[in-house]
Protein backbone atom coordinates (compact mmCIF):
# COMPACT_ATOMS: atom_id res chain seq x y z
CA UNK A 1 0.00 0.00 0.00
CA UNK A 2 1.56 3.55 -1.09
CA UNK A 3 -0.19 6.85 -0.36
CA UNK A 4 -0.07 8.40 -4.21
CA UNK A 5 -1.82 11.71 -3.70
CA UNK A 6 -4.33 13.00 -0.87
CA UNK A 7 -7.35 11.30 -2.62
CA UNK A 8 -5.26 8.40 -4.35
CA UNK A 9 -3.61 4.99 -2.89
CA UNK A 10 -1.94 2.62 -4.80
CA UNK A 11 -3.20 -0.95 -3.41
CA UNK A 12 -1.81 -3.72 -6.38
CA UNK A 13 0.59 -6.53 -5.46
CA UNK A 14 3.86 -7.65 -7.03
CA UNK A 15 4.41 -11.10 -8.46
CA UNK A 16 7.84 -12.29 -8.10
CA UNK A 17 6.25 -16.39 -8.64
CA UNK A 18 5.17 -16.38 -11.95
CA UNK A 19 7.11 -17.76 -14.38
CA UNK A 20 5.13 -16.82 -17.48
CA UNK A 21 2.67 -13.99 -18.21
CA UNK A 22 -0.39 -14.88 -20.10
CA UNK A 23 1.30 -18.73 -20.08
CA UNK A 24 3.66 -17.76 -22.76
CA UNK A 25 6.19 -14.53 -21.90
CA UNK A 26 8.96 -15.02 -19.00
CA UNK A 27 8.83 -12.62 -16.78
CA UNK A 28 12.17 -12.78 -14.78
CA UNK A 29 11.93 -9.92 -13.01
CA UNK A 30 8.64 -10.32 -12.18
CA UNK A 31 5.53 -8.28 -13.10
CA UNK A 32 3.15 -6.13 -10.36
CA UNK A 33 -0.88 -6.34 -10.93
CA UNK A 34 -1.95 -2.03 -9.73
CA UNK A 35 -4.81 -1.30 -8.22
CA UNK A 36 -6.09 2.18 -7.01
CA UNK A 37 -8.18 3.72 -4.04
CA UNK A 38 -10.04 7.10 -4.45
CA UNK A 39 -10.93 8.29 -1.10
CA UNK A 40 -13.23 11.01 -1.45
CA UNK A 41 -16.88 11.67 0.26
CA UNK A 42 -17.17 8.30 -1.80
CA UNK A 43 -14.98 5.47 -2.40
CA UNK A 44 -13.74 4.12 -5.77
CA UNK A 45 -11.77 0.94 -6.20
CA UNK A 46 -10.04 1.32 -9.65
CA UNK A 47 -9.58 -2.48 -11.29
CA UNK A 48 -8.28 -5.36 -9.35
CA UNK A 49 -5.56 -7.86 -8.90
CA UNK A 50 -4.94 -11.61 -10.22
CA UNK A 51 -6.44 -14.71 -7.99
CA UNK A 52 -4.00 -15.63 -5.54
CA UNK A 53 -3.32 -12.64 -3.82
CA UNK A 54 -6.62 -12.42 -2.32
CA UNK A 55 -5.50 -11.70 1.44
CA UNK A 56 -2.17 -9.47 0.35
CA UNK A 57 -4.92 -7.50 -1.53
CA UNK A 58 -7.58 -7.04 0.80
CA UNK A 59 -5.08 -6.07 3.61
CA UNK A 60 -4.04 -3.18 1.47
CA UNK A 61 -7.83 -2.35 0.89
CA UNK A 62 -8.64 -2.10 4.56
CA UNK A 63 -5.85 -0.49 5.48
CA UNK A 64 -6.48 2.89 3.77
CA UNK A 65 -10.42 2.25 4.27
CA UNK A 66 -10.00 2.30 7.77
CA UNK A 67 -13.69 0.80 8.27
CA UNK A 68 -15.33 2.76 5.31
CA UNK A 69 -17.36 1.21 2.68
CA UNK A 70 -16.62 0.78 -1.35
CA UNK A 71 -19.09 2.30 -3.24
CA UNK A 72 -17.78 1.66 -6.63
CA UNK A 73 -15.06 -0.95 -8.65
CA UNK A 74 -14.19 0.18 -11.56
CA UNK A 75 -13.38 -2.25 -14.26
CA UNK A 76 -11.32 -0.39 -16.97
CA UNK A 77 -9.89 -3.53 -18.38
CA UNK A 78 -11.49 -7.79 -17.95
CA UNK A 79 -8.75 -9.65 -18.67
CA UNK A 80 -8.15 -11.95 -15.75
CA UNK A 81 -4.80 -10.02 -14.44
CA UNK A 82 -6.79 -7.46 -13.68
CA UNK A 83 -10.10 -8.67 -13.09
CA UNK A 84 -10.10 -12.14 -11.44
CA UNK A 85 -10.90 -10.49 -7.48
CA UNK A 86 -14.21 -9.03 -8.93
CA UNK A 87 -16.54 -11.45 -7.33
CA UNK A 88 -14.06 -11.97 -4.16
CA UNK A 89 -14.72 -7.89 -3.80
CA UNK A 90 -17.85 -8.06 -3.97
CA UNK A 91 -18.24 -10.97 -1.59
CA UNK A 92 -16.39 -8.85 0.69
CA UNK A 93 -17.62 -5.57 0.22
CA UNK A 94 -21.60 -6.10 -1.65
CA UNK A 95 -22.48 -2.74 -0.75
CA UNK A 96 -20.40 -1.73 -3.72
CA UNK A 97 -21.60 -1.51 -7.52
CA UNK A 98 -19.08 -2.74 -10.73
CA UNK A 99 -18.75 0.51 -13.02
CA UNK A 100 -17.97 -1.31 -16.57
CA UNK A 101 -18.98 -0.32 -19.97
CA UNK A 102 -21.92 -2.08 -22.20
CA UNK A 103 -19.14 -4.54 -24.33
CA UNK A 104 -17.52 -5.42 -20.58
CA UNK A 105 -21.15 -6.73 -19.14
CA UNK A 106 -21.17 -9.94 -20.91
CA UNK A 107 -17.30 -10.55 -19.85
CA UNK A 108 -18.43 -9.71 -16.20
CA UNK A 109 -20.91 -12.37 -16.31
CA UNK A 110 -19.47 -14.73 -17.97
CA UNK A 111 -16.41 -14.80 -16.29
CA UNK A 112 -17.38 -14.17 -12.93
CA UNK A 113 -21.16 -14.37 -13.15
CA UNK A 114 -21.83 -11.06 -11.77
CA UNK A 115 -25.55 -10.39 -11.49
CA UNK A 116 -26.71 -8.03 -13.56
CA UNK A 117 -28.07 -5.07 -10.77
CA UNK A 118 -24.57 -4.93 -9.48
CA UNK A 119 -23.53 -3.76 -12.77
CA UNK A 120 -23.80 -0.02 -13.37
CA UNK A 121 -22.99 0.69 -16.98
CA UNK A 122 -21.52 3.84 -18.01
CA UNK A 123 -20.20 5.16 -21.76
CA UNK A 124 -17.66 7.08 -23.61
CA UNK A 125 -17.63 10.49 -22.01
CA UNK A 126 -20.10 9.66 -18.46
CA UNK A 127 -18.79 10.77 -15.94
CA UNK A 128 -19.14 9.44 -12.00
CA UNK A 129 -18.74 12.33 -9.08
CA UNK A 130 -16.67 11.23 -5.36
CA UNK A 131 -17.55 14.35 -4.53
CA UNK A 132 -14.69 16.81 -5.34
CA UNK A 133 -13.27 14.69 -7.79
CA UNK A 134 -14.63 13.01 -10.73
CA UNK A 135 -14.32 9.35 -12.93
CA UNK A 136 -14.37 10.56 -16.74
CA UNK A 137 -14.43 6.70 -18.90
CA UNK A 138 -13.01 6.96 -22.43
CA UNK A 139 -12.88 4.05 -24.88
CA UNK A 140 -10.12 2.90 -25.69
CA UNK A 141 -10.76 -0.81 -27.28
CA UNK A 142 -8.18 -2.83 -28.35
CA UNK A 143 -5.45 -1.71 -25.96
CA UNK A 144 -5.41 -4.50 -24.94
CA UNK A 145 -9.08 -5.92 -25.52
CA UNK A 146 -12.20 -4.75 -27.28
CA UNK A 147 -14.14 -3.52 -24.00
CA UNK A 148 -11.17 -1.57 -22.66
CA UNK A 149 -11.64 1.68 -21.14
CA UNK A 150 -9.66 4.22 -19.14
CA UNK A 151 -10.65 6.19 -16.37
CA UNK A 152 -9.37 9.83 -16.00
CA UNK A 153 -9.76 12.49 -12.89
CA UNK A 154 -9.64 15.48 -13.70
CA UNK A 155 -8.86 17.42 -10.11
CA UNK A 156 -6.04 14.74 -9.88
CA UNK A 157 -4.66 15.15 -13.21
CA UNK A 158 -4.44 11.42 -13.11
CA UNK A 159 -5.10 8.69 -15.89
CA UNK A 160 -6.20 5.11 -14.55
CA UNK A 161 -4.94 3.79 -18.16
CA UNK A 162 -5.46 0.35 -17.65
CA UNK A 163 -2.32 -2.00 -19.46
CA UNK A 164 -1.26 1.44 -21.80
CA UNK A 165 1.96 2.57 -20.71
CA UNK A 166 2.00 -0.45 -18.51
CA UNK A 167 5.65 -2.76 -18.21
CA UNK A 168 7.10 -6.03 -16.95
CA UNK A 169 9.00 -5.76 -14.07
CA UNK A 170 7.49 -5.81 -9.99
CA UNK A 171 7.98 -2.26 -8.23
CA UNK A 172 10.66 -2.40 -5.92
CA UNK A 173 10.71 0.47 -3.74
CA UNK A 174 7.85 2.93 -4.00
CA UNK A 175 5.92 2.84 -6.94
CA UNK A 176 5.87 5.83 -8.06
CA UNK A 177 8.69 7.01 -9.99
CA UNK A 178 11.73 9.06 -9.82
CA UNK A 179 13.53 10.99 -12.88
CA UNK A 180 15.85 7.41 -13.60
CA UNK A 181 13.16 5.27 -13.59
CA UNK A 182 11.97 5.11 -17.58
CA UNK A 183 15.29 4.41 -18.24
CA UNK A 184 15.52 1.19 -15.27
CA UNK A 185 12.28 -0.15 -17.46
CA UNK A 186 12.89 0.68 -21.00
CA UNK A 187 13.81 -2.38 -21.96
CA UNK A 188 11.06 -4.17 -20.43
CA UNK A 189 8.45 -1.77 -21.38
CA UNK A 190 8.90 -2.30 -24.86
CA UNK A 191 9.04 -5.80 -24.29
CA UNK A 192 5.52 -6.26 -23.19
CA UNK A 193 4.48 -3.68 -25.25
CA UNK A 194 5.74 -5.29 -28.47
CA UNK A 195 4.86 -9.00 -26.77
CA UNK A 196 1.46 -7.54 -25.73
CA UNK A 197 0.03 -5.12 -27.03
CA UNK A 198 1.82 -4.81 -30.30
CA UNK A 199 -0.82 -6.14 -32.60
CA UNK A 200 -2.50 -3.18 -31.69
CA UNK A 201 -0.75 -0.26 -33.18
CA UNK A 202 -3.50 1.61 -34.88
CA UNK A 203 -5.51 0.95 -31.70
CA UNK A 204 -3.31 2.41 -29.90
CA UNK A 205 -2.35 5.49 -31.84
CA UNK A 206 -6.65 5.92 -31.59
CA UNK A 207 -6.47 6.19 -28.04
CA UNK A 208 -3.05 8.40 -28.04
CA UNK A 209 -5.23 10.43 -30.32
CA UNK A 210 -8.31 10.71 -27.92
CA UNK A 211 -6.38 11.45 -24.80
CA UNK A 212 -4.14 13.71 -26.43
CA UNK A 213 -6.27 16.48 -25.28
CA UNK A 214 -5.83 15.94 -21.21
CA UNK A 215 -3.75 17.71 -19.53
CA UNK A 216 -2.09 14.23 -17.72
CA UNK A 217 0.45 15.05 -14.82
CA UNK A 218 0.14 11.28 -13.53
CA UNK A 219 -0.65 8.13 -15.09
CA UNK A 220 -1.82 4.86 -13.05
CA UNK A 221 -1.16 1.32 -15.60
CA UNK A 222 -2.15 -2.04 -14.37
CA UNK A 223 1.92 -2.86 -14.93
CA UNK A 224 4.93 -1.17 -13.36
CA UNK A 225 5.45 2.08 -11.80
CA UNK A 226 2.80 5.13 -11.57
CA UNK A 227 4.28 7.72 -13.89
CA UNK A 228 4.68 10.94 -12.63
CA UNK A 229 8.51 12.65 -13.49
CA UNK A 230 8.60 10.46 -16.81
CA UNK A 231 4.77 10.81 -18.31
CA UNK A 232 6.16 12.58 -21.35
CA UNK A 233 9.12 10.17 -22.38
CA UNK A 234 6.66 7.26 -21.48
CA UNK A 235 4.16 8.62 -23.76
CA UNK A 236 6.52 9.24 -26.37
CA UNK A 237 7.65 5.78 -26.42
CA UNK A 238 4.13 4.08 -26.32
CA UNK A 239 3.61 6.39 -29.50
CA UNK A 240 7.23 5.59 -31.67
CA UNK A 241 5.81 1.52 -31.13
CA UNK A 242 2.76 1.49 -32.22
CA UNK A 243 3.83 3.61 -35.34
CA UNK A 244 6.32 0.95 -35.69
CA UNK A 245 9.11 3.60 -35.52
CA UNK A 246 12.84 2.43 -34.89
CA UNK A 247 16.32 2.94 -34.43
CA UNK A 248 18.87 2.52 -36.88
CA UNK A 249 20.67 -1.13 -36.09
CA UNK A 250 20.36 -4.74 -36.59
CA UNK A 251 18.32 -7.03 -34.66
CA UNK A 252 20.05 -10.75 -35.71
CA UNK A 253 17.84 -14.20 -34.75
CA UNK A 254 18.46 -17.53 -35.58
CA UNK A 255 17.85 -21.12 -35.06
CA UNK A 256 20.84 -23.89 -35.46
CA UNK A 257 20.90 -27.94 -35.41
CA UNK A 258 24.47 -28.16 -35.58
CA UNK A 259 26.22 -24.62 -35.30
CA UNK A 260 26.76 -23.68 -38.64
CA UNK A 261 23.89 -21.16 -39.04
CA UNK A 262 25.16 -19.84 -35.59
CA UNK A 263 28.74 -19.77 -36.50
CA UNK A 264 27.35 -17.36 -39.63
CA UNK A 265 25.06 -15.65 -37.22
CA UNK A 266 28.56 -14.86 -34.43
CA UNK A 267 30.53 -13.95 -37.64
CA UNK A 268 28.25 -11.47 -39.11
CA UNK A 269 27.23 -9.85 -35.40
CA UNK A 270 31.71 -9.87 -35.23
CA UNK A 271 31.47 -8.16 -38.51
CA UNK A 272 28.55 -5.42 -37.39
CA UNK A 273 30.66 -5.14 -33.99
CA UNK A 274 34.07 -4.43 -36.15
CA UNK A 275 31.74 -1.87 -37.55
CA UNK A 276 30.73 -0.20 -34.91
CA UNK A 277 27.16 -1.18 -35.85
CA UNK A 278 24.14 -1.22 -33.18
CA UNK A 279 22.93 -4.95 -32.94
CA UNK A 280 20.94 -7.81 -30.90
CA UNK A 281 21.36 -11.16 -31.34
CA UNK A 282 19.17 -13.98 -30.18
CA UNK A 283 19.31 -17.68 -30.73
CA UNK A 284 16.27 -19.30 -30.68
CA UNK A 285 17.26 -23.06 -30.18
CA UNK A 286 16.49 -25.00 -27.28
CA UNK A 287 18.45 -24.04 -23.88
CA UNK A 288 20.32 -21.30 -26.08
CA UNK A 289 17.28 -19.22 -26.14
CA UNK A 290 17.88 -18.06 -22.37
CA UNK A 291 15.40 -17.05 -19.91
CA UNK A 292 13.50 -14.33 -22.81
CA UNK A 293 13.71 -16.26 -25.63
CA UNK A 294 11.54 -15.58 -28.30
CA UNK A 295 10.27 -13.05 -26.19
CA UNK A 296 13.51 -10.83 -26.45
CA UNK A 297 14.19 -11.51 -30.09
CA UNK A 298 10.66 -9.81 -30.66
CA UNK A 299 11.29 -6.66 -28.44
CA UNK A 300 14.22 -6.07 -30.64
CA UNK A 301 12.52 -6.62 -33.61
CA UNK A 302 10.30 -3.60 -32.48
CA UNK A 303 13.60 -1.97 -31.78
CA UNK A 304 15.67 -1.86 -34.79
CA UNK A 305 15.21 -1.27 -38.17
CA UNK A 306 16.86 -4.07 -40.11
CA UNK A 307 15.50 -7.85 -38.99
CA UNK A 308 18.35 -10.76 -40.01
CA UNK A 309 17.03 -13.82 -39.66
CA UNK A 310 18.91 -17.41 -40.31
CA UNK A 311 17.36 -20.88 -40.60
CA UNK A 312 18.77 -24.28 -41.72
CA UNK A 313 16.74 -25.41 -44.12
CA UNK A 314 14.63 -28.16 -42.26
CA UNK A 315 11.78 -30.38 -43.86
CA UNK A 316 12.32 -28.52 -46.91
CA UNK A 317 10.95 -25.36 -44.86
CA UNK A 318 12.11 -23.31 -41.95
CA UNK A 319 13.83 -24.58 -38.98
CA UNK A 320 10.63 -24.61 -36.41
CA UNK A 321 11.30 -22.17 -33.82
CA UNK A 322 12.66 -19.46 -36.41
CA UNK A 323 9.05 -19.91 -37.87
CA UNK A 324 7.40 -18.86 -34.80
CA UNK A 325 9.70 -16.03 -34.74
CA UNK A 326 8.37 -14.89 -37.71
CA UNK A 327 4.41 -15.72 -37.46
CA UNK A 328 4.88 -13.32 -34.09
CA UNK A 329 6.37 -10.63 -36.47
CA UNK A 330 3.14 -11.11 -39.12
CA UNK A 331 0.71 -11.67 -36.28
CA UNK A 332 2.20 -8.22 -34.73
CA UNK A 333 1.69 -6.44 -38.43
CA UNK A 334 5.37 -5.19 -37.58
CA UNK A 335 6.19 -2.94 -41.12
CA UNK A 336 8.64 -0.85 -42.17
CA UNK A 337 11.77 -3.06 -42.06
CA UNK A 338 14.55 -3.90 -44.04
CA UNK A 339 15.26 -8.01 -43.85
CA UNK A 340 17.62 -10.61 -44.66
CA UNK A 341 18.09 -13.90 -44.26
CA UNK A 342 20.81 -16.79 -44.19
CA UNK A 343 21.05 -20.49 -43.09
CA UNK A 344 22.74 -23.50 -44.07
CA UNK A 345 21.61 -26.70 -45.53
CA UNK A 346 22.17 -30.24 -46.44
CA UNK A 347 21.40 -31.18 -50.20
CA UNK A 348 18.81 -28.88 -51.20
CA UNK A 349 18.45 -25.32 -49.67
CA UNK A 350 14.16 -24.01 -48.74
CA UNK A 351 14.81 -21.88 -45.60
CA UNK A 352 16.33 -18.79 -46.73
CA UNK A 353 13.99 -18.46 -50.24
CA UNK A 354 11.03 -19.20 -47.38
CA UNK A 355 12.56 -16.73 -45.08
CA UNK A 356 12.40 -14.05 -47.75
CA UNK A 357 9.29 -14.63 -49.51
CA UNK A 358 7.68 -14.28 -45.94
CA UNK A 359 9.51 -11.27 -45.13
CA UNK A 360 7.82 -10.00 -48.88
CA UNK A 361 4.50 -10.73 -47.67
CA UNK A 362 5.04 -8.51 -44.55
CA UNK A 363 5.83 -5.95 -46.75
CA UNK A 364 9.26 -5.89 -45.71
CA UNK A 365 12.90 -4.57 -47.71
CA UNK A 366 14.01 -8.09 -48.95
CA UNK A 367 17.64 -7.04 -49.12
CA UNK A 368 19.28 -9.25 -52.14
CA UNK A 369 18.96 -13.14 -52.46
CA UNK A 370 20.23 -14.30 -48.90
CA UNK A 371 22.83 -16.63 -48.24
CA UNK A 372 22.08 -19.73 -48.33
CA UNK A 373 25.28 -22.25 -47.80
CA UNK A 374 25.50 -25.88 -47.88
CA UNK A 375 27.08 -27.65 -45.35
CA UNK A 376 29.50 -25.95 -43.02
CA UNK A 377 30.13 -22.28 -42.62
CA UNK A 378 33.12 -21.22 -43.75
CA UNK A 379 34.18 -17.59 -44.56
CA UNK A 380 35.04 -18.68 -48.23
CA UNK A 381 31.61 -19.54 -48.86
CA UNK A 382 30.19 -17.06 -46.79
CA UNK A 383 31.17 -13.07 -47.30
CA UNK A 384 30.14 -12.23 -44.01
CA UNK A 385 31.32 -8.44 -45.39
CA UNK A 386 29.26 -8.02 -48.19
CA UNK A 387 26.51 -8.96 -45.81
CA UNK A 388 27.55 -6.67 -43.39
CA UNK A 389 27.73 -3.85 -46.93
CA UNK A 390 24.32 -4.70 -47.06
CA UNK A 391 22.25 -4.01 -44.02
FE1 LIG B 1 -2.67 -6.65 -17.95
FE2 LIG B 1 -4.48 -7.02 -20.84
O1 LIG B 1 -4.05 -7.29 -19.07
Amino acid sequence: MEKISTRIYSVGVNDHDKDLFEGLWPIPFGVSYNSYLILDEKVALIDTVEYGFEEEYLANIEKVLDGRKIDYLVVNHMEPDHSSLVAYMLRKHPELMVVANAKTVPMLKGYYETPEEKIKVVAEGESISLGSCNLNFYMIPMVHWPETMVTWVPEEGTLFSGDAFGTFGAVNGGIVDSEGTFEEYRDEMIRYYSNIVGKYGAPVQQALKKLGGLDIKRVCSTHGPVWENNVGQVVALYDRLSRYDVDRGVCIVYGSMYGNTAAAADALAMELEARGIQYAIHDLAGNNAGVLGVSGAIRDAFKYDTIVVGSPTYNNGIFPPVETFMKALKARQVKGRRFYAFGSYSWAGASVRQLNALAAEMGFEVLGDGMSFPHAYTSEKCDIAAVADLL
